[in-house]
């Protein structure tokens, strides 16, 4: 299994690209199995997560090519026909994401077995609000030994939706499932994070009649049918935050480009309340540190525009050498602090109880063995490792691929001294 080895203590200078966002590229991913017709899906992230969901459309029938064109890598899909509407365990569980072709194989063919999903080990993260989704749609469903059996077949209906909260990927669903139902639907208590606007995007650019995605109603006119479209994939903004706050870390000047800084506003507006100056512009934004002790502030991660749970461990690594205790809370996944104890081990003074960490600044941190416990907090290990006095080794980071495009690349590009250890069985913790 693979390592990534980096020596602390260089600053960063220069411009890191933003890649096409992962967790929007895969449901527009599964919006192609909408239409017979093809997608093409341009600033497309390269990822372990679009692989695996490529690799599981496939099973279901539908052509993926991947072509770097002239703007960067794109992924035609087409499905001309869905040959199978199952998708198993050994697909679905190595990325919880996946599960959102339920929606896309019920509306197009009134039926589906797929299996309940894995993903990240950030506390129990169930699909109930999917199912009830479906469910107020018109979808038959039955839970049978790990799989989830839908059916529809005389077509979804369109309904009111009313989610008791907000949900990315429920929200995300009920979408998928609603454009090709009959009828208007609406979605009330809808998620309202750019990446619900991009994928409204995409079905409107095929055909469909979503309004109102990025508000908390969402209303969907039910169309009979879609058709082929171009889209391109929104920037990543996790990838933005998660380099924006390395730069803060690590001290220098880095320019990330192929962005946008709104999407970030929350991470931004503590970035400079902790003394690091941000300078946003329209391709998206420079961020600049020189050697000014940081100031220690708190954070609570909310739904959007809300400061993002993804870039909670990031935050945290940049506390862990603030001057005074930052107080970091949680509220939307139980069990999310699992990079703390991994921190510590850096030096990190850090304690957790319940939904709440207390960071109190140390005066440096020190190289060590860590370990990956899943995307985000892989990635707030890193940062970590780039302020760290002497070699950080960040074992597992099969879970930082699933999410960060080229990453040793992009960092290594401005300076920092960072190197990937190909996994060859000796030395590997599992
Ligand atoms: C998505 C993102 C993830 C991000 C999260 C919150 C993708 C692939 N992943 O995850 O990176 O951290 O949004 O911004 O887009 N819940 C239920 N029942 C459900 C669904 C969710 O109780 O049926 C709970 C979850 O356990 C969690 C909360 O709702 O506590 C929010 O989860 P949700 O917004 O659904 O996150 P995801 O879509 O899984």
């Amino acid at each position: 299994m693979d390592r990534i080895a980096i020596t602390g203590g260089a600053q960063l200078q220069g411009e890191i690209p933003i890649s096409g966002a992962k967790n929007s590229a895969i449901k527009l991913m599964a919006a192609s199995l909408l239409t017979e017709d093809a997608l093409r899906l341009t600033n497309m992230p390269r990822l372990a997560d679009t692989r695996f969901l490529g690799k599981l459309l496939q099973r279901l029938g539908t052509e993926v090519v991947e072509i770097e064109g002239e703007d960067g890598p794109e992924t035609l899909l087409r499905t001309p026909e869905i040959t199978s509407g199952f998708a198993p365990y050994e697909l679905v569980r190595q990325m919880r994401a996946s599960f959102n072709v339920l929606g896309p194989l019920l509306a197009r063919t009134g039926q589906a077995k797929v299996s309940l999903p894995g993903g990240c080990t950030i506390g129990a993260r169930p699909v109930d609000l999917h199912l009830k989704a479906l469910e107020a749609l018109g979808a038959r469903i039955d839970l049978h030994e790990g799989y989830v059996y839908a059916q529809a077949p005389r077509g979804l209906k369109g309904a009111r939706i009313d989610f008791p909260f907000n949900s990315v990927g429920a929200t995300e669903h009920a979408m998928l499932a609603a454009v090709l139902a009959d009828g208007e639907t609406v979605i009330t208590n809808a998620a309202c994070e750019p990446e619900l606007i991009d994928l409204a995007d995409c079905l409107n650019a095929m055909g469909g009649k979503v309004s109102g995605a990025g508000s908390s109603t969402i209303r969907i006119q039910g169309v009979s049918r879609l058709h082929g479209a171009t889209h391109a994939v929104m920037p990543d903004r996790i990838e933005t935050g998660t380099y924006a706050v390395a730069a803060a870390m690590a001290g220098g000047e880095v320019r990330l480009t192929r962005t946008r800084s709104d999407f970030i506003q929350a991470l931004i507006d503590k970035m400079v309340e902790a003394g690091v100056e941000v300078t946003p512009h329209n391709d998206g934004l420079t961020v600049r540190r020189n050697g000014a002790l940081l100031k220690a502030v708190d954070i609570e991660t909310g739904v959007y525009p809300g400061f993002a749970t993804d870039l909670q461990a990031q935050f945290m690594a940049l506390m862990t050498l603030a001057d005074g205790e930052s107080v970091i809370r949680e509220t939307i996944f139980e069990n999310r602090f699992m990079h703390a104890p991994e921190m510590s081990r850096l030096g990190a003074d850090i304690s957790v109880q319940g939904g709440e960490a207390r960071v109190r600044g140390v005066a440096s941190l020190n190289g060590a063995q860590v370990m990956a416990t899943d995307l985000r907090a892989s990635v707030g290990l890193v940062i970590a490792g780039l302020a760290a006095r002497g070699e950080t080794m960040v074992n597992r980071v099969y879970h930082l691929d699933r999410g960060f495009e080229r990453l040793e690349e992009k960092l290594g590009a401005c300076g920092a001294l960072i190197r990937r250890i190909k996994g060859d069985g000796e030395g590997d913790e599992d």
